[in-house]
C-alpha cells in the first residue's frame, strides 16, 4: 500500500451490512483488522493512547505501509461499546464494518464479501509493533500461489505481536459454512489451520530469535506499558520495525521483564472453557483388552515388558491394556479405540509412529540384512554423523536399549579411573549398578547396592560434600544434565568443577533430553561438554538404538572392557537413526515439536487456571518432554488428582500419563483436539474436587508409582 493513498475519498467509506461498498478496487488483497473494546483485561485497549494516538491508528498505520495490501477494513462488533471504534473509523475516513460480537468468523467473511476481497489478511488491532515486511513477507507467498491459508504462528518465528495471516475468501467462506464450535467462530482462523482440510503454510523468520521470549502485542496492563516504552523510545522515528525492536529489547533487558509471564492467545483458552460440558465421559469398549490381559496373566508376569506400560500405570478397566496399530501421533488399542498418544512408546517415537521415510530406510536395510557376521559401514557413517552433531562426541559405541549406554558409560568410567564408586542423579536403567539405588533394588547384591549414591539436582553442595565422603572412590559423576527443572544459573559448571577436582569424570545421561532438546543434546544447550554421554530413546524413531559417546581418550577404554552383544551393530536401526538424523537436520521438526508443545502446555495451564485449578494441575519443563504436576488440595503430590485426570482424557481419547512427550506428528488438530478434551475435563474435575469425596467418581483403582525419582 506504501504510495497508496488510504485516506482518499473514493477508496474509503464507512461500510455497515446494509451499506453498499465504495471500494474501487476490484478483489484486492484486504487487510481486514478485528477490533473490540470489550476486552476483560485492558477494557478499551484498541483506543488506549500509544504516543498520542490511539492503538489501532498505529496498526493501521503499520498496514498502510506495506506493498501488498490494497485495502483496509476494520471489523468490529454491533455492541454499544464498539460504537467508539465506528465514530473513530468515521472520523479518519476508515472503512469500518460491524457486525456478530462472538461470532468474529462471521463478522470476517461479511466484511470480505462486502468489499469483495480474494485474498484477507487478519490483522488484530492490539498489535501495534506490527512490522510492514513481515506482512509483506507473508503476502507474497500467499500470492505466489497454491495456498488456502498462510500464517507466521504455526510455529511461530516472530515475536508474538507480528503475527499474520492470510487466506483466500474461498478458504474463509468454506470455514465460514463449516466451523460450528464457539472457539472456531470466535477465534476465525482455528478451522483453517487445524482441520487438514485445506492447504496451509508456515512462514518462517529468517533470523532465529527466541520468539516465545518476545511479547510485543497488547493484552494486559503490562503489555501496554512494554509497548508504550518502545514508542517512547522510538519517537523520533515512527517508522521502527522488527529489527530495531529486537535491538533495543536485547540492549535493554528489563524491557523483557515488563511483560514476560503472559500467555500467547489466552483468550483462546478461555473460550475453549466456556464451550466445554463438566460431565463424565462415557466408558470405552475394552472387551478385547481383557481378553488379551487375562492371557497376558498366565504367561508373562507384570503383563507387560516395561513397568511404565503396566497395566498400574492408568486407570484399570477404563483404560485400554493393549494397543495394535500406530500412525503419526495416533493409536489404536486392540478394541479399535483411537486415541492421540502423548506416551509414544516412552519416549521412543521422536517423529511420531511409523515415519514413511524413517520405515523406508530401516526397510531397505531389512532387505539387505541387517544382522551381520562382521561391522556394517552404517556403523561408520552413523558414529561420524554423531561425532559432528554432539559436542563430547569424538568416538561411539552403539547399543539398543538406554540402560546399555549408560551401564557402558559406567562400566567405561570405573575401567579408566580405576575407581568403583558413581554419584548418580535422575533415573539410569534397570542394570545393577543403578536399579540398586532405588527402592525396586529387590536382587541387587549388596556390595553393588553400596556403590551407587544418588545425589539432588540443582544443589552443589549436597554433591561436593557426598564426593568429599568417599575421597579418590567415585568413578564418574552420572547425571540427567535437565528433566523438568532448568539447572540454576552455573549449576552444570559446578558440576563439572567438582567431578575434576574429585578426580572422576562427568558423564551427561542424555537418553530422554537427546535430540528431542537440539541436535547436540541438552550440553549443546547449556554449553557444558561432558566426558561422556549416552543417548537412546526417540534416536531411531522407535527402532531400538542407543549410544556412549565421549572423549576419545576415555571411549578407547571400550578396547578393553566387555562391552559387547550380538545385536550391538543391528544395521536396520542404525540406517533408522541416520534418516531420523536427516530428518532433524534438514527440516522444522524439532522447532514444529517445540512450537506445538508450548501451545499444549500453555493451554493445560490456562485451561486448568480457567478451572480454579491451576494450584492442583500444572504443566511444567521444556515443551517438548513436559511434565504434569498433580496436586490435592494441601499441594501434596496426589494418585488420585492423577488417576481422575488420566480417566477423564483416555474416555476422550487422548493417552497419557504424567509428561506430554511431543513428536514432530503431533499437529495443530491433534494439539487442538486434546485442548478440547482438557477443557472438558478440568471443567469436569473443577465440579467434582469441589465435592466431599471426590474420590467415588474414580471407576477403577488409583494409579500405582513404578517409583519416584524425578
Ligand atoms: C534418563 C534415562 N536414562 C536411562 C534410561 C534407560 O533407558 P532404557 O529404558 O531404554 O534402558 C531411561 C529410560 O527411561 C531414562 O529416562
Amino acid at each position: 500500500m506504501k504510495g497508496h493513498q488510504l485516506t482518499s475519498k473514493t477508496d474509503l467509506a464507512v461500510v455497515a451490512p446494509h451499506v453498499e461498498q465504495k471500494s474501487t478496487t476490484r478483489h484486492p488483497v484486504v487487510a481486514v483488522i478485528q477490533a473490540r473494546m470489550g476486552s476483560t483485561r485492558l477494557p478499551g485497549k484498541v483506543l488506549l493512547d500509544i504516543a498520542g494516538q490511539p492503538m489501532l491508528w498505529r496498526v493501521i498505520s503499520r498496514v498502510c505501509r506495506t506493498e501488498t495490501i490494497e485495502q483496509v477494513v476494520v471489523a468490529t462488533s454491533t455492541a454499544a461499546a464498539d460504537d467508539a471504534i465506528s465514530a473513530f473509523c468515521a472520523e479518519r475516513g476508515i472503512v469500518c464494518f460491524r457486525g456478530s460480537e462472538t461470532d468474529v468468523l462471521d463478522r470476517y467473511y461479511q466484511a470480505a464479501r462486502l468489499v469483495q476481497a480474494k485474498t484477507i489478511v487478519r490483522i488484530t488491532a492490539d498489535c501495534p509493533l506490527l512490522d510492514p515486511d513481515v506482512i509483506d513477507l507473508a503476502v507474497s507467498r500467499f500470492l505466489e500461489g497454491g495456498w488456502d491459508y498462510i500464517s507466521n504462528v504455526n510455529p511461530p518465528t516472530f515475536p508474538d505481536g507480528l503475527d499474520t495471516e492470510v487466506f483466500s475468501f474461498a478458504a474463509l467462506e468454506r470455514a465460514w459454512h463449516e466451523a460450528t464450535s464457539l472457539a472456531h467462530r470466535e477465534h476465525v482462523t482455528p478451522y483453517l489451520r487445524t482441520s487438514g482440510l485445506f492447504h496451509t503454510t508456515n512462514v518462517e523468520n529468517e533470523q532465529p530469535i527466541p520468539a516465545h521470549e518476545h511479547r510485543w502485542t497488547v493484552d494486559d496492563p503490562a503489555d501496554l506499558e512494554f509497548v508504550r516504552r518502545i514508542y517512547d523510545i522510538f519517537a523520533a522515528k515512527l517508522e521502527f520495525g522488527l529489527a530495531d525492536v529486537l535491538s533495543v529489547v536485547d540492549s535493554t533487558p528489563e524491557l523483557r521483564q515488563i511483560n514476560r509471564t503472559a500467555i500467547r492467545n489466552a483468550g483462546y483458552y478461555h473460550t475453549l472453557y466456556e464451550e466445554a460440558e463438566a460431565k463424565a465421559a462415557p466408558p470405552l469398549p475394552l472387551m478385547l483388552s481383557r481378553v488379551w490381559f487375562a492371557r497376558a496373566q498366565w504367561v508373562i508376569p507384570g503383563c507387560a515388558q516395561t513397568f511404565s506400560k503396566g497395566y498400574t500405570q492408568h486407570v484399570q478397566g477404563v483404560a485400554p491394556l493393549f494397543l495394535q496399530r500406530g500412525q503419526g501421533c495416533h493409536v489404536w488399542d486392540v478394541d479399535g479405540n483411537e486415541y492421540i498418544d502423548y506416551v509414544q512408546g516412552l519416549l521412543a517415537n521422536l517423529l511420531g509412529y511409523a515415519h514413511p521415510e524413517v520405515n523406508a530406510a530401516a526397510i531397505a536395510q531389512y532387505a539387505d540384512g541387517h544382522s551381520f557376521s562382521l561391522p556394517h559401514p552404517l556403523e561408520v557413517q552413523l558414529a561420524e554423523r554423531l561425532t559432528r552433531l554432539i559436542p563430547c562426541a569424538e568416538m561411539v559405541r552403539f547399543g539398543k536399549n538406554g540402560s546399555d549406554a549408560t551401564a557402558g558409560a559406567v562400566r567405561a568410567a570405573r575401567a579408566f579411573t580405576r575407581r568403583d564408586r558413581i554419584a548418580c542423579c535422575g533415573y539410569h536403567g534397570w542394570q545393577d549398578w543403578y536399579i540398586g539405588s532405588t527402592t525396586r533394588n529387590a536382587g541387587v547384591p549388596g556390595a553393588v547396592r553400596e556403590l551407587t549414591h544418588p545425589f539432588p539436582y540443582n544443589d552443589l553442595a549436597a554433591l561436593e560434600k557426598l564426593l568429599s565422603e568417599h575421597p579418590g572412590e567415585f568413578a564418574a559423576v552420572i547425571m540427567e544434565p535437565v528433566n523438568f527443572v532448568e539447572p540454576h544459573p552455573g549449576y552444570l559448571q559446578g558440576v563439572k568443577k567438582l567431578a575434576r577436582k574429585h578426580g572422576a569424570l562427568l558423564i551427561f545421561d542424555e537418553i530422554c533430553t537427546g535430540f528431542r532438546f537440539g541436535l547436540g543434546g541438552a550440553q549443546a544447550r547449556y554449553g557444558i561438554v561432558p566426558d561422556l554421554a549416552c543417548f537412546g530413546k526417540g534416536m531411531g524413531n522407535g527402532f531400538p538404538i542407543a549410544c556412549v559417546v565421549g572423549r576419545a581418550e576415555v571411549m578407547r577404554v571400550f578396547e578393553e572392557i566387555f562391552f559387547s552383544f550380538t545385536f550391538g551393530g543391528e544395521a536396520a536401526s542404525l540406517a533408522a537413526a541416520l534418516k531420523v538424523l536427516n530428518i532433524l537436520e534438514q527440516t522444522d521438526a524439532l522447532a514444529r515439536m517445540e512450537a506445538n508443545g508450548r501451545w499444549l502446555q500453555d493451554g493445560f495451564n490456562s485451561l486448568a487456571q480457567e478451572a480454579g485449578l491451576a494450584e492442583r494441575f500444572q504443566c511444567i519443563g521444556h515443551p517438548s518432554w513436559s511434565l504434569l504436576k498433580f496436586r490435592d488440595a494441601n499441594g501434596t503430590d496426589s494418585l488420585l488428582e492423577r488417576s481422575l485426570f488420566q480417566q477423564e482424557t483416555v474416555k476422550r481419547g487422548v493417552l497419557l500419563m504424567v509428561t506430554h512427550n511431543l513428536t514432530a506428528a503431533h499437529d495443530n488438530g491433534a494439539i487442538e483436539r486434546t485442548l478440547e478434551t482438557y477443557a472438558a475435563v478440568f471443567k469436569t474435575l473443577a465440579s467434582w474436587l469441589s465435592e466431599p469425596y471426590p474420590e467415588r467418581f474414580l471407576e477403577g483403582p488409583v494409579i500405582q508409582p513404578v517409583f519416584r525419582v524425578r
